[in-house]
């Protein structure tokens, strides 16, 4: 990529100042009849869902972002929105153009879904509302269904509590350029200013109170989106999301909430809507009422399969009243976290598939993570331990379709973690069956601390777990035909902005070859935890030498 196309990437900055210098049409005479819209493209840009000839393309129209009633400062009108997508980062050869309308039903939001387009593709795209011009963002069509790519570059990333930190993490995951970003759940956060507190105090808060109703989610989504940061993740690639438990409400399960709340659906459903206009989902994923299709797959040739599941709206309440518990109801065989229907979709799936890597992009905790030291097994009720009959039907499921090389991605514990998945957690001679890669926060539970990597206290009694650290950050995969390697990215910091990250280990899986192999164990250059960022430019040499070697 060259270095004008990613300055203009990561800037967020438009190419041009007006319609006039580009192809979109400069709106006349309709705008008149109105007051014209001041700047309303400060939720930035996004894309996601990528299929061999097509994505989604998203924009939302706020003026005042922070307003309360989360229509962002919108008058009560629909606005036609010009769209562009283009091979070039210049917009010189534009490959499609047209307009869709943003409607105050939708929160003024946008979603283009384009097909027809050629496979394997990079394509840039822009929107135009009256004289505003948005920023330019990069997406890619997936490569075609019988191709074998040769690689795979993608990223994913999870709970980013806009109070705990900033989000230079999404900025650091966007600068190494991924094809592809996952984010597997926890992406806003419900709560009111100042009710989760990291330790020193949080560096930002809340606009608004507990998200309950449309416009406070509504309200919500726009201000993580007005995160510059966040804005050059999503303008850098295409995105795949699920949501786990606070894009709604901590630890939601199917129709039951925390706590007795009989508002508790019209809660979910108003969180469902407010996700969907703020997300890159294609109109599948729009809610209906209390329901919304999220399990789905993205297909990268016959590299990757990427089965994005929904544990959170279809599973039984948490065994045992929650939290961590010895339960036997966890092993319950009639107990889901997927529901029937999702399961029997995912096995399905399983079966039918031809991808190098089969792999699950979901939300919490596969392997057994067992806090315990003595004879009891004490496990998280809201994990996969806590419904352990459904994590044995479906490994079960992988291993009886032939699934060549089942991955499991995960988020939620705001921690990196990596596993070995084994056929029976009690007997640790038991198979391999598969690999489990945990992303940590993007900001979640604020810094957060390093530590000697294998030193986490509960590998002693749980030896499938082979990496544990502390700090936030995100994890980068490369996919190959051979192998896929796995980096675990961490930030030193993140309640201070600009944080460099550091690669702070390395896994390798081998083709036909479940489980991990560890192949760098980089600790953090001393000082790092207190460096403050410099302009200085010998010092940004130095960070660059040690930076993601
Ligand atoms: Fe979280």
């Amino acid at each position: 990529m060259s270095l004008s196309r990613r300055t203009i990437l990561l800037s967020g900055a438009a190419l041009g100042a007006a319609g006039a210098v580009t192809g979109l049409p400069v709106a006349a005479g309709a705008a008149a009849a109105h007051r014209p819209l001041t700047y309303p493209f400060t939720l930035g840009v996004a894309s996601g869902d990528p299929d061999h000839d097509g994505f989604v393309l998203w924009t939302r129209l706020a003026p005042q972002p922070l307003a309360e009633d989360g229509l962002g400062g919108m008058p009560d009108r629909d606005v036609p929105v010009h769209w562009e997508l283009a091979a070039d980062e210049r917009f010189r050869h534009v490959v499609r153009r047209g307009v869709a309308v943003a409607r105050t039903r939708s929160a003024h939001s946008v979603h283009v879904e384009l097909a027809g387009l050629l496979p394997g593709r990079e394509y840039f795209y822009r929107f135009r509302a009256e004289r505003h011009l948005s920023p330019i963002g990069r997406t890619r069509t997936a490569p075609a269904p019988w191709t074998m790519p040769a690689a795979l570059a993608m990223g994913f990333a999870s709970c980013s509590q806009y109070e705990h930190g900033y989000f230079t993490a999404y900025r650091r995951l966007a600068e190494t350029e991924p094809e592809l970003i996952l984010h597997l759940g926890d992406y806003q956060y419900e709560y009111a200013p100042d009710t989760y507190n990291v330790p020193g105090g949080n560096p930002r808060d809340h606009e608004g109170p507990e998200t309950r109703t449309l416009a406070n989610y509504r309200q919500r989504h726009a201000q993580y989106k007005t995160d510059a940061d966040l804005q050059a993740a999503h303008a850098v690639a295409p995105w795949a999301v699920v949501f786990d438990d606070h894009e709604v409400e901590n630890n939601w399960a199917d129709e039951v909430p925390e706590a007795p709340d009989p508002e508790f659906p019209a809660r979910r459903a108003s969180a469902f809507q407010a996700y969907y206009e703020n997300m890159p989902l294609r109109r599948t994923s729009i809610p209906r009422g209390i329901d919304m299709q999220l399990y789905r797959r993205v297909r990268w040739g016959r590299l990757a399969t990427f089965h994005m599941l929904d544990t959170r709206q279809y599973r039984d309440d948490q065994a045992c009243g929650d939290g961590y518990r010895d339960c036997a109801a966890a092993s319950d065989p009639a107990r889901s976290i997927t529901g029937a229907e999702q399961e029997a979709w995912l096995l399905d799936g399983f079966r039918r598939s031809d991808a190098r890597w089969d792999i699950l992009g979901q939300q919490v905790f596969f392997a057994q993570r067992d806090n315990n030291s003595g004879p009891l097994t004490v496990t998280s009720m809201d994990a996969w331990d806590g419904y352990a009959a459904s994590r044995d039907r479906i490994t079960r499921g992988w291993l009886g379709a032939g699934v060549r090389n089942p991955v499991v991605l995960t988020g939620d514990v705001h921690a990196h973690w990596a596993s070995d998945l084994k056929l029976d957690y009690a007997d640790p001679t038991s198979r391999t069956v598969g690999t489990e890669l945990v992303c940590s926060s993007i900001t979640s539970t604020g810094d957060g601390a390093d530590s000697v990597s294998g030193s986490h206290p509960w590998f002693a009694f749980n030896p499938h777990l082979r990496f544990q650290n502390n700090l936030r950050g995100y994890v980068r995969t490369t996919i190959t035909p051979g192998q896929l390697t796995a980096d675990f990215d961490v930030l030193p910091y993140v309640t201070r902005p600009d944080a460099p990250a550091y690669t702070r280990a390395s896994f390798v899986i081998e083709d036909r070859v479940p489980g991990l192999h560890q192949t760098a164990d980089n600790p953090l250059p001393s000082g790092a935890r207190t460096a403050t960022p410099s302009a200085d430019p010998g010092q940004q040499t130095v960070q660059q030498e040690t930076v993601r070697p």
